[in-house]
């Protein structure tokens, strides 16, 4: 394996940067690849269909250009309707999203269990399947949020976010289940937002993959070689960003920014 040779993460806007960030702490010399699907964002309002064309096609087109040595789908949306797509046509690993639903299921004593995700996201029988494998005697309320995808991409590109906005978006589902204990973070954008959710449902706690994710990269990449310090990590959107996100970027390693497909990068 080239040193050199990148690890991609792929989500639709910035929500993948909440699974970068615990990787980069397991594997600091880890180059990196970050790619929002700008043109397409947001996913959580798409059809299955849509999706399981536009994302491996997405990826095959990412993985000529790039040569990455891991793919990471760091987005619940897109791992949960197109992984097995992804996987069948690109020939290195690719290792998904899903939601946390095994982790709440042991922490939560009420036996209620939020799932917070795209809407996309939570009509996917994946999360049928996690609840009956993990969570069989849990009363889980499924709850999809447009609205606090486009707060966590706001405060990414600076805004100040209300907290009252984070609240409003998340109260239908606690008022549904009024005994919830736990919730599961099942976008990646919403750790993004893990202090305001907080500090507007302090009694419920947040449970989310990132930190698995980090270490199973960590695992299917040991014994390989890595650079011998930090390189820049790049940024690479397929429609130009919204404005201020450089910040949050560089906060995350990421210092290049490109278009995919721009012949000048
Ligand atoms: N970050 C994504 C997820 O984990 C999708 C957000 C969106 O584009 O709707 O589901």
């Amino acid at each position: 394996m080239n040193a050199s040779a990148p690890i991609l993460f792929f989500d639709s806007g910035v929500g993948g940067l909440s699974v970068l960030g615990p990787t980069r702490a397991l594997l600091p010399n880890a180059p990196i690849v970050y790619a929002a699907d700008s043109a397409g964002f947001p996913y959580g309002t798409k059809s299955e269909a849509e999706l399981a064309e536009r994302v491996p096609a997405l990826l095959v087109k990412l993985a000529e250009r790039f040569r990455p040595r891991l793919i990471v789908i760091a987005c619940n949306t897109a791992s949960t309707i197109a992984l097995d797509h992804a996987r069948a046509v690109i020939d290195v690993p690719v290792v998904g999203t899903v939601p946390a639903i095994k982790p709440a299921a042991e922490l939560s004593r009420s036996r209620v269990i939020g799932v917070l995700g795209t809407e996309a996201t939570v009509r996917q029988p994946y999360v049928d399947d996690l609840a009956a494998r993990f969570a069989g005697d849990c009363a889980l309320v499924r709850h999809g949020s447009p609205h606090l995808v486009n707060l966590a991409e706001a405060k990414l590109a600076g805004r100040e976010i209300a907290l009252d906005e984070v609240r409003a978006a998340i109260q239908p589902m606690v008022d549904a289940g009024p005994e919830m204990d736990v919730m599961v973070l099942a976008c990646t954008h919403f750790p993004l937002l893990g202090a305001e959710i907080s500090a507007a449902f302090p009694s419920i706690r947040q449970v989310d993959g990132a930190a698995g994710i980090a270490r199973r990269i960590a695992f299917l990449t040991r014994g390989q070689e890595w650079p011998s310090s930090p390189p820049a990590g790049i940024a690479v959107f397929t429609a130009p960003p919204p404005a201020g996100l450089g910040q949050a970027l560089a906060h995350f390693g990421l210092r290049e920014i490109k278009l995919l497909g721009d012949e000048a990068d």
